[in-house]
């Protein structure tokens, strides 16, 4: 592949994809948008006009059995995950997939087995991971200016319409709600931040029935959770709590949200915040809790073809995710976070609803 372009193909022509798949592929010229698959005809079509120069199709089986092809985005509905993964497997592609990575634990466990066999690259779409400040503060705790990792806290609050969710609403399609789409990165960043996660005692909440559409067309009520809870022990002895919900009002800030995730050590404490993700507070024992901008070298990875500078800064950080899989394929290394990253959350965030269904802690299985 010396010299050629790592074509990919994007597997889902949906929100997230033109978000910042597209946006990551078109900022670094390593690779290029070779291919787009969506069964929805009239999207489709206005695609080929938004995204430009690309083979088009409805059926994911082609992309997976075209030769032409190094690389697939998969930013489905989750039920669809396991299934156009496994195929673009087998024809032998590098995978992204988005999160969760299937509709259960079992689900993102095979993936991650098919991925390993088959010895492509595999990645799982933790999008936060790739925040400067969430970078910065990472460094902070692996280098010890935080001392010995004490508490972990997340909050991730959004201020979502009650009307239907669409797919994601529903168990077969989603697997869970809040649980799933959101509070799953933080199970994510929190693992990576504070090694593996033991134990958990956790809680899901339905609200609303989301029985009807924007449009106010009667529709099946929603059966997933709308807020999720957590708190859980690390295997170095280390704590966590976790709260996330899509219906906390006033929090709608632009659409973006509100998000605090905070590490506390013996020595200090640091917290990354979706909303300003350029900027990190930092304390230290004794002292208070200071704002400062994010020291260059950790805006973005070393060679990320995009300047921190433009662009909407909770948005940009997102396009460092085509960065990482790219940068995995030409150097011939593992991407991360992979396919067990998602895999270990996705385990974490079963153990929370086993634990609410049973009223009890559950052990979560060790992944690594
Ligand atoms: N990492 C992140 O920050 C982030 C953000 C948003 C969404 N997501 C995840 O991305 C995925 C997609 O979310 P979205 O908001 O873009 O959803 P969406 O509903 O806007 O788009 C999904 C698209 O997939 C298409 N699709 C359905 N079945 C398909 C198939 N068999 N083959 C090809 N295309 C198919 C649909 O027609 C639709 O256009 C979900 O898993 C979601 O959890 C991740």
């Amino acid at each position: 592949m010396a010299n050629e372009k790592v074509r990919i193909a994007i597997i889902g022509a949906g929100l997230v994809s033109d978000f910042h798949h597209v946006p990551g592929i078109r900022v670094d010229d390593r690779c290029e948008l070779a291919a787009v698959c969506d069964p929805n005809e009239q999207l489709l079509n206005q695609r080929k006009n938004e995204w430009g120069p690309a083979k088009y199709t409805t059926d994911y089986e082609q992309i997976a059995n075209d030769p032409d092809l190094d690389a697939v985005i998969i930013a489905t509905p989750n039920f669809t995950h396991k299934d156009i993964a496994l195929a673009c497997i087998a024809g032998g592609k590098h995978v992204m997939c988005e999160k969760p990575l299937g509709v259960s634990y079992a689900e993102a466990d095979e993936m991650y087995q098919a991925a390993k066999a088959k010895g492509v690259r595999h990645m799982t779409a933790f999008t936060y991971r790739f925040a400067p400040s969430m970078r910065y503060l990472r460094h902070l705790l692996k280098s010890g200016a935080l001392g010995e990792p004490r508490h972990f806290r997340s909050q991730r609050f959004l201020d979502l319409p009650e009307t239907s969710w669409g797919w994601r609403q529903y168990k077969k399609l989603a697997g869970a709600g809040d649980l799933y789409d959101m509070t799953t990165h933080r199970i994510d960043f929190a693992q990576d931040l504070m090694g593996p996660i033991q134990s958990v005692c956790g809680a899901v909440k339905t609200f609303v029935p989301r029985d009807k559409t924007a449009d106010g067309t009667p529709c099946a009520p929603s059966e997933v959770d709308d807020w999720s809870a957590l708190i859980g022990t690390f295997r170095s002895g280390a704590v966590g709590v976790w709260e996330g919900s899509t219906l906390m009002k006033g929090h709608h800030n632009g659409g973006v949200g509100f998000e605090w995730a905070e590490v506390n050590g013996s020595e200090g404490s640091a917290v990354y915040q979706l909303v300003d993700p350029n900027y990190i507070l930092v304390g230290k024992h004794g002292g208070t809790m200071e704002k400062s901008l994010v020291p260059a070298e950790f805006m973005k990875p070393v060679k990320s073809p995009r300047n921190p500078a433009d662009g909407k800064p909770s948005t940009v950080f997102r396009y460092d995710l085509v960065f990482e899989l790219v940068s995995a394929i030409v150097e011939g290394r593992d991407a991360v976070p992979g396919f067990d990253d998602g895999a270990s959350a996705q385990a974490v965030a079963d153990a929370v609803l086993q634990s609410y269904a049973e009223r009890r802690w559950i052990d979560v299985p060790s992944y690594r």
